[in-house]
């Protein structure tokens, strides 16, 4: 097993620590496998643990699992039209399929075995108290250390009522969050989806009902492209499909902002776990950044595996020592001041004097350059 804390270069052999404390849960490092096929079964999820991850989330689980049909196949790619390097992937997976009873002997040993990793448990239920209360009691008797509600897959369970219908409607949210934190003795975290105009009211209505954290997000609704030759939409499955869930890199600017209105509508003391597009350390950094104590990767490690989460380490370690930030805490939410109006930038710039940038963002000036010119001329990066 890889040591949670790694060698500061400039701190002459004193250890970097990497652990953040959150919810009243120590994290050997803020890097988790999030919900999906990286924490799919207790013999991937051991593997990640050995490999240096700080927790996991495992695949969501409910009663049922004989209810769970899943389609092949199930993913669709996006690629960078100059190098071939996938953006975007869409999936319409469901959840877990293993027996409840599998899943709550492999929590067990997950637990025995790796007692400092942290374990969170996935959940999702229909729309009926004794269902999620029965689903709480059997996976918290376990062991694990907390739950995550999944309020959010955008694709198949929909049509139960689960998952994303729950999501997308603040009152239920608020609801089924409280009939899980009323039997709950562990943290709660409250998983969002994205397909929804402002992602503050779930939020904010999954902390009345006893939430101690968000994790945002799921996946954005999506239909990954057409084949030109049959005409089907993709991934075809026997010549149909449904729209599925988009993630990895393309959507991590969409995660960011809903990430950084999180931190900015939400009591300190609720946590946010970062997720959307995460694949090394400067991607994970720029959502602690805005607010997330933890970060959750899922298609990076599917598509990198789960080495990548030494460079996630290294990377943080780095950045640490660069900017000299004693611990992960201390970076959490930095870069969150920073957010302002757009009326106060324009006064902002005014005030530096920049009268010449702000005539040059004058639409007039479109038709003197080219497009392509102009649009480098008023890009930051
Ligand atoms: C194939 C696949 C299966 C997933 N299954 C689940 C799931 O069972 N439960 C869940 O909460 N999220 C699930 N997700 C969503 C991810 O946990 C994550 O929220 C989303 O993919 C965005 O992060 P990423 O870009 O790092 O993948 C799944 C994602 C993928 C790609």
């Amino acid at each position: 097993m890889l040591p949670s804390v790694l060698p500061n270069p400039k701190s002459k052999g004193k250890a970097m620590n990497l652990s953040i404390t959150v919810n009243g849960i120590k994290f050997p490092n803020p890097f988790l496998l999030g919900s999906g096929p990286p924490g799919t079964n207790a013999r991937v999820i051991a593997k990640s643990f050995d490999a240096g991850w700080g927790g996991v989330v495992a695949k969501t689980v409910s009663l049922e699992s004989a209810k769970v049909v899943n389609v092949v196949p199930r993913y669709g790619r996006l690629r960078s039209r100059d190098t071939g390097e996938i953006i975007g992937f869409e999936n319409i997976e469901l959840i877990s399929d293993r027996p409840i009873d599998v899943w709550l002997q492999e929590f067990r040993e997950i637990k025995e075995d790796y007692p400092d990793h942290i374990l969170i448990a996935s959940i999702m239920e229909e729309y009926e108290k004794s269902r999620w209360q029965e689903l709480t009691r059997m996976v918290q008797d376990t062991g694990v250390d907390a739950f995550e509600l999944n309020f959010s897959c955008p694709h198949g369970m929909t049509e139960r009522k689960m998952g994303s219908e729950m999501g997308e409607h603040p009152d239920l949210t608020e609801e089924v969050t409280a009939w899980v934190t009323e039997v709950a003795k562990i943290p709660v975290w409250a998983k969002m989806t994205p397909n929804i105009t402002s992602i503050k009211d779930p939020a904010v209505a999954a902390v009345r009902g006893g939430a101690h954290g968000i994790s945002a997000i799921n996946t954005i609704l999506s239909v990954i492209g057409v084949d030109l030759n049959t005409l089907r939409p993709m991934p075809t499955v026997e010549g149909y499909t449904v729209p599925g869930g988009y993630s990895s890199q393309a959507v991590r600017p969409i995660a960011l902002r809903m990430v950084s209105q999180l931190a900015r509508a939400l009591p300190p003391e609720v946590s946010i776990s970062g997720i959307g597009g995460i694949e090394n350390s400067r991607d994970a950094i720029e959502f602690m950044l805005l607010g997330a104590s933890t970060v959750q990767l899922c298609t990076g490690v599917m598509l990198h595996g789960i080495k990548i989460i030494d460079e996630l380490k290294e990377g943080l370690a780095k950045f640490m020592t660069d900017k000299e930030f004693e611990t992960v805490q201390d970076v959490v939410g930095k870069s969150i001041p920073y957010f302002s109006t757009h009326m106060d930038l324009v006064d902002r710039m005014r005030q530096a004097k920049r009268h010449k940038a702000g005539e040059s963002s004058r639409d007039n000036d479109w038709a003197e350059k080219s497009i392509t010119e102009k649009t480098a001329e008023l890009t930051s990066n």
